[in-house]
């Protein structure tokens, strides 16, 4: 790592600014309904708090509410979670910026402070250079452990690092340290299972691992627009006319580097997609009117095989509608079979990280991101603006 990391910082009797993605899913009554992103952080908090800072001032964005104050993306149910996690108290503050938020930071008993949704101010997401500032001033280091938020260049992620020393909590650090050894030095023979509903997602993450890599897996809603471009019958099934071409350029691309595209050769199909529609499993070409809702038995067979001898793994994107149990099964049998292997297992974070959440698979892959679109762009081998703007040791 080329950059400063929380080890690097002196914290004693600092003011240390951390941001935190506790951008986290909430009921309708604004219970928080997981708390993987708040966990994930706890190592960092507790390292800064034991090395002896002075105050510790949290801060994150919840949900998009576009620059105005909008109630229900309060942090407020983060700040009573954080509380109970830490067994400390957590001071929640009503704003994140100006003079009377600095003086309750400067005042506050409590050592750990968070503030309210920085999303509250359009002058994040625009970057706004005072903000940033005025952020900062809160502070007398500054460390970044969002990596869910590390490819927004916003002021709190890139902004605030033009006025403060800044460095990589833990969480940042172990997502590089993972996905940059999966992408840069994989162990072979490396294998990439990609899904998810659009091909249109997943055009970088193809073109930047396909060099890389031994074989790509591809199932769920975007495989049916590379069987039709390999002259298959899709039924109903989900189609991006407008990608074909491009789907046929990247087989091709393939066979000229001497990879693999794998694709499903069997089929879960239904006539509708509702959660008890009847199921029927059919070959390798759909029929009219029926709709591919997951992956085969021998789509499965054939994944495991490939998979079986793979020394890394990267899975980005569900391979069926696993939300509907009846859809599930092609997703949670690769997930239970990549997490019995010995293999170094990467999961991209959002719904892949969801689904091996759903199956209770967690403990038993090496690497699930806490990041959706940040490992998609790591993936794709962008720099990432939260990363490329900390300190260089
Ligand atoms: C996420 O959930 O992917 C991150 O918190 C980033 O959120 P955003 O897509 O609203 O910037």
């Amino acid at each position: 790592m080329s950059k400063l990391t929380l080890k690097d910082l002196d914290l004693k009797n600092k003011t240390v600014l951390v941001r935190a993605d506790f951008n986290v899913p909430q009921d309708a009554n604004l219970n928080i309904t997981d708390d993987t992103r708040i966990k994930a952080t706890l190592p960092t908090i507790n390292y800064i708090l034991r090395n002896g800072c002075k105050k510790l001032v949290l801060m994150s964005h919840l949900g998009r509410p576009d620059g105005k104050v909008v109630e229900k993306y309060s942090l407020k149910p983060v700040a009573a979670r954080l509380q109970s996690l830490l067994s400390q108290p957590v001071r929640f503050l009503s704003d994140c910026v100006g003079e009377s938020i600095k003086n309750e930071v400067d005042s506050a008993k409590e050592r750990v402070v968070l503030l309210e949704n920085l999303r509250f101010h359009a002058e994040e997401e625009a970057n706004d250079p005072k903000f940033a500032k005025n952020l900062a001033s809160l502070a007398d280091v500054f460390v970044n452990d969002a990596f869910g938020t590390a490819h927004r260049a916003h002021a709190s992620t890139e902004g605030v690092t033009h006025y403060l020393k800044s460095a990589a909590g833990f969480l940042l650090d172990k997502e590089i340290q993972y996905l940059g050894t999966a992408v840069q030095n994989p162990a072979k023979p490396f294998m990439v299972i990609l899904g998810g509903a659009k091909v249109s997602d997943k055009i970088g993450v193809i073109e930047n691992l396909l060099p890389k890599c031994d074989a790509i897996l591809i199932g769920g809603g975007m495989s049916y627009t590379f069987l039709k471009a390999q002259g298959k019958q899709i039924g109903n099934s989900k189609l991006e006319k407008d990608k074909l071409d491009l789907a046929k350029g990247l087989l091709d691309k393939a066979v000229k580097l001497k990879k693999e595209i794998v694709l499903p050769i069997d089929h879960v199909v239904v006539e509708t997609i509702s959660p008890d529609a009847k199921t029927e499993i059919v070959g390798e070409n759909i029929p009219d009117g029926k709709i591919a809702v997951d992956i085969g038995p021998k789509s499965i067979k054939l994944f495991e095989d490939k998979l079986k001898t793979a020394k890394t793994i990267v899975w980005n994107g569900p391979l069926g509608i696993f939300e509907t149990d009846a859809f599930a099964k092609g997703t949670k049998e690769i997930a239970k079979f990549i997490g019995s292997l010995k293999a170094t297992t990467i999961i991209g974070g959002g719904d892949t990280a969801a689904a091996v959440a759903k199956f209770q698979l967690e403990d038993k892959m090496t690497h699930i991101s806490t990041g959706g679109g940040a490992s998609l762009e790591f993936l794709e081998g962008k720099t990432l603006p939260g990363i490329a703007a900390l300190t260089d040791k």
